[in-house]
């Protein structure tokens, strides 16, 4: 079954404890955490201090997704912070294997996402290395934008290439019940969604909308 990963930068800022015991009340997998540093991306959100005040208030996996210029710095500091998942982008980690050995020497998952104009080969000769790819289906750093179809063809391709791996396919921008549907259908198996969870106020009735189960 596909997992649902609400991403905490739709919430409301004013009570994230609140939102992310709401989060696990209504049925949701993981707890996506856009770390956004206003470099790599032209938008800045929260850091580790955030991620560890929530850690004891959810029993979630919590899926940190930087898009910072320089994970090799960060990754002790979210290491620390308690999260399970820590995933860098591409384009800014100068040392894949290096991030790899960093997160799994400390028990964690590594996970490596691809912007929509980077392509799946680059993962190629990592596959060993890497437990996710996240596929930008958005130009990251903004909630609320449109989903990018040419991104559909990038996940089937991945699924090819990871064939036999225990690698998740992650997919994270612009994911509602049809275009999440799309991914799905291409292989996706973790469906990252902000809007699309957050809107309306019932959590759970979306979650389970973007499962299927109506
Ligand atoms: C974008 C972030 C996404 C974003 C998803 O840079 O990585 O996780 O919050 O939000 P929606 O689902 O609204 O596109
Ligand atoms: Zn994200």
């Amino acid at each position: 079954m596909v997992l649902i990963a609400p991403s905490l930068l739709s919430a409301d800022f004013s009570c994230l404890r609140q939102e992310v015991e709401k989060l696990g009340n209504a049925g949701a997998d993981w707890l996506h955490l856009d770390v956004m540093d206003g470099h790599f991306v032209p938008n800045l959100t929260f850091g580790p201090q955030l991620i560890k005040s929530l850690r004891p208030y959810s029993n979630l996996v919590f899926d940190a997704h930087l898009m910072v210029s320089n994970p090799l710095e960060m990754i002790p500091w979210f290491i620390e912070s308690g999260a399970d998942i820590i995933t860098v982008h591409y384009e800014a980690c100068k040392d894949m294997e290096k991030a790899s050995e960093m997160i799994h020497s400390a028990g964690l998952k590594f996970g490596v996402s691809l912007k929509p104009e980077t392509s799946a080969e680059v993962l190629q000769g990592l596959s060993d290395k890497i437990d996710l790819v996240l596929v930008m289906s958005v130009n990251p750093g903004f909630g609320g934008q449109k989903f990018m179809d040419s991104q559909v063809e990038k996940i089937s391709k991945l699924k090819k290439m990871t064939d036999g791996k225990n690698i998740k396919i992650s997919v994270d921008g612009g994911i509602n019940v049809e275009t999440g549907a799309k991914c799905t259908e291409a292989g996706a198996d973790v469906l990252v969604a902000g809007t699309a969870v957050f809107s309306g106020g019932d959590y759970e009735k979306n979650i389970k909308a973007l499962r299927k189960e109506f």
